[in-house]
């Protein structure tokens, strides 16, 4: 487990914090991209920490599910794309990676340096996945990062182009399958969210705290949506987590479900070969697939 500093608290006693409202006009896909990347670098500021579960080896395990074990992790040189406040660069290190390199656009690579302090095998690079530089590597991992860029296939190309031949990509997606009834709550929330101040955000998530909680208890009760997703991520989480997990869904101005063959078109148009899906906890999608030799 992995213990990081103090948690922060975003109260303000200034009402304005509160009361501003966000601007959110329709916007170009690189604007849009950029807010993304602006409204991350925000959310891990605020919330830096991670702990239990959600920075643990059984958590990565669960999200390979049957692609990889975990181990397979030793002696590989690891590129993190969207490292965000750094929870796996531990995991990867944990597990005896040779080299790891962080790459992260938003602020956020701060608050990744913090909380890897003492880890040595660590390049940290401050750019967009379509700059990223370096390699080869043996495996690009990318845990919810494609699915927050607008036009993704020029991040895919460049995570192609930095591998080894016969190296791996690894990126989980929020999947649109199994999720109608969600994604019709939550777009209509977010039409709001988006637009809503940190402060008022995540007084708002921590409302929902319990919420969600009741919630995943009736799923033990009863076939709903969102049920495996509830046993076996929320309920392991924590209530600071749960609610860092809540604003994510909530805050970024840019998300996108993918259906199984938009994921397949994504990395075979890069050209990616031999590509295994899993449909992790029936809502999301793990994908794996590798460069080919020649
Ligand atoms: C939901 S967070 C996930 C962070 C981390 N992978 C994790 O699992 O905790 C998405 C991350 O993707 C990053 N991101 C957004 N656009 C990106 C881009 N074009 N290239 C690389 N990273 C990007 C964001 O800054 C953010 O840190």
């Amino acid at each position: 487990m992995i213990h990081l500093k103090k948690r922060k608290s975003i109260k303000s006693s200034n009402m304005s914090d509160w009361i501003k409202i966000k601007v959110a006009m329709p916007q170009m896909p690189d604007t849009l991209a950029k807010q993304t990347i602006r409204d991350f670098g925000r959310q891990h500021e605020i919330y830096s920490e991670s702990a239990g579960y959600y920075v643990s080896t059984d958590i990565l395990r669960d999200v390979l599910g049957p692609l990889m074990k975990i181990e397979d992790f030793k002696g590989l040189d690891v590129l993190d794309l969207g490292s965000g406040t750094g929870r796996w660069l531990r995991i990867f290190h944990e597990l005896g990676a040779n080299s790891i390199t962080a790459v992260e656009p938003s602020a956020a690579i701060e608050v990744s340096k913090s909380n890897t302090v003492g880890v040595k095998n660590i390049i940290f690079q401050n750019v967009t996945g379509e700059n990223m530089t370096g390699g080869p590597y043996d495996i690009v991992y990318s845990y919810g990062v494609i699915h927050h860029i607008p036009e993704p296939g020029p991040v895919i190309k460049r995570a192609y182009d930095v591998l080894k031949p016969g190296g791996r990509i690894v990126i989980w997606l929020y999947g649109r399958e199994n999720n109608g009834l969600y994604l019709a709550f939550v777009r209509l929330l977010r039409i709001i969210t988006i637009r809503l101040p940190d402060r008022a955000l995540d007084a708002l998530c921590r409302i929902l705290v319990p919420l969600v909680r009741a919630y995943s208890q009736l799923c033990k009760l009863l076939p709903l949506p969102l049920r495996d997703y509830m046993s076996q991520f929320v309920d392991k989480i924590d209530s600071y987590t749960l609610t860092h997990v809540i604003y994510d869904q909530l805050d970024p101005h840019f998300a996108k479900y993918y259906r199984r063959q938009e994921a397949v078109d994504l990395m075979e148009n890069a050209g990616f070969r031999n590509l295994h899906l899993f449909h992790r906890q029936n809502y999301s999608w793990t994908v794996m697939a590798t460069k080919p030799e020649s």
